[in-house]
């Protein structure tokens, strides 16, 4: 079943960037700090730190498995692994359809962000009244073409990397990218926490409060965890089609995970201690990073400028890189089915980008339809299609993957020592992970 005819990631080293970029994005820098903030800091941060390693990464393992094992997309990988059972191809094939929507919402966003960092290099950011950021934002955000353009352009980036291919574009773009964000959120966190007052900023983010910490905070933690790591859609079935032969998984997963978790505590600490020093509240969604920040930019003086601009191409870049992983994804399922890769990532961005620009255009106050669409998906892809497909692939890998398989797979074919650390993982992925699933699942919708 393992063929190599397939182009793929040229080392570990390339595949973990390239997964990292993935993980690595507006979920990240946008919407956890906000998230943790909320629903009791560090509180939120224990129970947050315990779904990302034991639940968040087994299915990273999992995808990355199921992908190299079979060396396919999630619609045929399922089917390949288990023929007698084809139904299970539905999993993977919701997996994809969900990742299509969370595409469409994402470019929403980073087209309002990409807007963001062209404004603070001309300086228009700088020019609008600290009262004046509101009215701005939802300005900007309800018009009709302007946020239209800037998704377009966005998409242009992420679907001429995707075209490039997966070594050529992806993993190229990842190795330059990753490492320059770090770079620029460590410069942004020192500036933060070295401003006057900045520890309020610092206890907002850990100070555990577990009276905020409500049940709907622990569906969050879930929910975010997910999200961030890019699992549940099928997402890293792609990627690990791609990963060498050679490559530890569980090792590989590991140190993605650990990379995705630092940058969303580091963009805390960047955003927040900032945002008390300069004497505003935090507020959560887009409130925070586009009405919110504009104002902390502007208290800070000269540099305030240059922040700014740091500060919205790291999160230009970061969603480039999550965008292209979930391109990629889609792009390669139609590439399995036959069409041309070129093709195939045209095709599939023409049809996001109109789903896209209706979102925007049904966003805000102002909007100029009125379909509901951009709240709609982001209810439909926030909360409920990703447990779902999440609690299905851990299901599917725990208890009717053929136990030898994984085993074989994660070690190498008998390369690698099976230890202590890869038995407790498949552990935690027969029965920790999909029982937490069912269980957070079914709270959510009982609640
Ligand atoms: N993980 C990305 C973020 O934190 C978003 C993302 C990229 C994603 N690819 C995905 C989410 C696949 C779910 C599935 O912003």
């Amino acid at each position: 079943m393992t063929t190599n005819s397939k182009s793929g990631f040229n080392s570990s080293f390339g595949a973990i960037m390239a997964a990292a970029g993935s993980a690595v994005g507006l979920g990240n820098i946008w919407r956890f700090p906000y998230i943790c903030g909320k629903y009791g800091g560090g509180a939120f941060l224990l129970v947050y730190v315990f779904f990302v390693f034991f639940i968040g990464m087994v299915l990273m393992m999992s995808e990355f498995v199921i992908g190299r094992r079979t060396r396919m997309t999630p619609a045929t990988a399922y089917s390949a692994l288990r023929p007698q059972r084809p139904q299970w191809r539905w999993v993977g094939i919701l997996g994809l359809l969900t990742s299509f929507l969370i595409l469409a919402i994402y470019l929403v966003i980073s087209g309002w962000t990409l807007n963001y960092f062209w404004e603070s290099v001309t300086g228009t950011l700088a020019s609008v009244s600290n009262t004046g950021f509101e009215a701005h934002f939802n300005h900007f955000a309800s018009s009709p073409v302007r946020p239209i353009v800037f998704i377009a352009l966005f998409l242009a980036c992420t679907a001429l990397v995707v075209i490039a291919g997966v070594d050529k574009g992806i993993e190229r773009v990842s190795k330059l990218l990753m490492p320059f964000l770090v770079v620029l959120l460590v410069l942004l966190c020192i500036r933060s926490v070295t401003l006057e007052g900045a520890s309020a900023g610092i206890a907002y983010l850990f100070q555990p409060d577990f009276t905020k910490l409500t049940g709907e905070g622990i569906l969050a933690a879930l929910g975010q965890a997910l999200f961030s790591l890019s699992v549940g859609m099928g997402v890293m079935i792609v990627y690990g089609s791609y990963l060498p032969v050679d490559d530890n998984i569980l090792k590989s997963s590991m140190w993605i995970t650990v990379c995705d978790f630092f940058i969303a505590v580091l963009s805390g600490v960047a955003i927040f201690p900032a945002v008390f020093a300069c004497g505003q509240t935090p507020t959560e969604g887009p409130g925070l990073v586009y009405q919110v920040l504009p104002v902390v930019f502007n208290s800070l003086g000269g540099i305030g400028h240059i922040v700014s601009i740091v500060f919205f191409l790291l999160l230009t870049l970061a969603a480039l890189t999550s965008a292209i992983s979930l391109l990629e994804a889609l792009t390669a399922w139609l590439n399995e089915r036959g069409m041309k890769r070129v093709v195939s990532a045209l095709l599939i961005s023409l049809s996001v980008v109109v789903l896209a620009a209706l979102a925007s255009l049904s966003f805000g106050d102002g909007k100029l339809c009125d379909l509901h669409l951009f709240d709609f998906l982001d209810k439909l892809t926030g909360a409920y299609l990703p447990p779902i497909c999440a609690f299905l692939t851990i299901l599917f890998f725990g208890w009717f993957m053929k136990k030898e398989d994984i085993l074989d797979e994660l070690s190498n074919h008998g390369t690698l020592k099976v230890g202590y650390f890869k038995v407790f993982y498949y552990f935690l992925a027969r029965f920790v992970a999909p029982l937490a699933l069912l269980t957070v699942l079914v709270a959510g919708i009982v609640g």
